[in-house]
């Protein structure tokens, strides 16, 4: 895939001036990802080349203080914001950057509140014709108010099994599997604990969990693409981060798929990148009925797990970049932009 991965952005001119560009590595925040960013941040701050870059972490505690003033932040040459989930991914932290004019790492406002709300991604995808599973999107309100009815559509529309989740979340904090009307009310509890609005989605029968990363701000290049095969029934926040050594999920890079699906999937995944106006990195993420080959774009993620064992850094790996090379680029996408 080299072909893919070759070099447009170079390696930032780090040295034009002498010194080392100064970059601020955002990480914690106030998601229920929180944890989840430590892991990625550890990664991505040990990997950064001290002799391009002077690395300051700043830390956002689970309530939302900043280690240092929000107007220190003008003191940087760029901002890495390795933040998952709401107030972080979402297009918060993204459009205090744009105020205050400082280069930053990822997707910009739009792309990042897209990418955030799984309800508005698949709108934006459906609009353009892309494929996503059938579902129903179902607000607190609603819900609290005529639960029996809502049930009913969906035994009507969706049918069990079916997933339930929260439009603004991720690393499966709140998604669950339901299969009968009972469990749909456990499912909605939990899911509404995270959000006012959730999705009711069609379970894709024997799911394929196919990824793939894309990179490059107006010109997007694909990974190849990786499978995931849970450790658990599907992929929940266990089988992500807790299940190790022989009991972990596996990563399959490249994804054992015939080339011609491959490439549609890559494809696929940067025009799903390219509508949600994701610039900078994402990884798009896919299920695909096992049996009957039928594809669905499950959603995009706009700042991706990135420790070196997660999925976004090891697809480039696997395709030509490696962990620290694609820190460069992604710095020097956000310089660029
Ligand atoms: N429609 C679906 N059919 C089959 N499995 C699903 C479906 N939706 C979600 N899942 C499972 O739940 C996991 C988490 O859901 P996902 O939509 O990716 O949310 P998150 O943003 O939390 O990762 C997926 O990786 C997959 O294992
Ligand atoms: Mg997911």
């Amino acid at each position: 895939m080299s072909d893919h991965a070759s070099s447009k952005a170079q390696s930032p001119e780090l040295a034009a001036h002498g010194a080392k560009l100064k970059v601020a590595v955002l990480y914690g925040g106030q998601s229920g990802e929180h944890e989840v960013s430590l892991m990625s941040a550890a990664s991505v701050m040990e990997a950064l080349d001290d002799r391009k870059y002077e690395v300051t972490p700043v830390f956002i505690s689970r309530a939302g203080e900043w280690a240092i003033p929000l107007d220190d932040l003008r003191k940087f040459d760029v901002v890495f914001p390795v933040l998952h989930g709401p107030m972080g991914e979402d297009g918060t932290v993204q459009g205090l950057l744009t105020l205050i004019g400082v280069p930053f790492v990822g997707a910009g406002v739009v792309g990042s509140a897209v990418g955030m709300d799984k309800a508005i991604f698949k709108d934006v995808m459906r609009a353009h014709g892309l494929p996503v599973a059938k579902h129903i999107v179902v607000r607190r309100r609603q819900w609290l108010s005529a639960a029996e009815h809502v049930a009913s559509l969906v035994t009507a529309q969706i049918g069990f099994p079916c997933f339930v989740k929260p439009a603004n979340m991720g690393s499966s904090v709140g998604v669950t599997k339901a299969k009968d009307v009972q469990q749909l009310h456990v499912g909605m509890a939990e899911a509404l604990k995270w959000d006012r609005k959730v999705l009711i989605e069609q379970a894709v029968p024997h799911a394929r969990e196919l990824e793939v990363s894309v990179l490059g701000n107006d010109e997007l290049q694909a990974s190849v693409v990786g499978e995931i095969t849970p450790s658990r029934e599907f992929y929940d926040y266990a089988a992500k981060y807790l299940d190790k050594g022989e009991a972990a999920s596996g990563l399959h890079i490249p994804a054992p798929i015939p080339d011609a699906l491959a490439h549609r999937i890559r494809e696929m995944a940067v025009e799903a990148a390219t509508l949600a106006d994701a610039r900078g990195m994402a990884r798009v993420d896919f299920l695909m009925n096992g049996e009957s080959g039928e594809v669905f774009i499950n959603e995009i993620n706009t700042i991706p797990g990135f420790t070196d064992i997660s999925m976004y850094p090891k697809l480039w790996a696997a395709s030509g970049i490696p962990y620290s090379q694609l820190l460069d680029r992604l710095i020097a996408l956000a310089m660029e932009k």
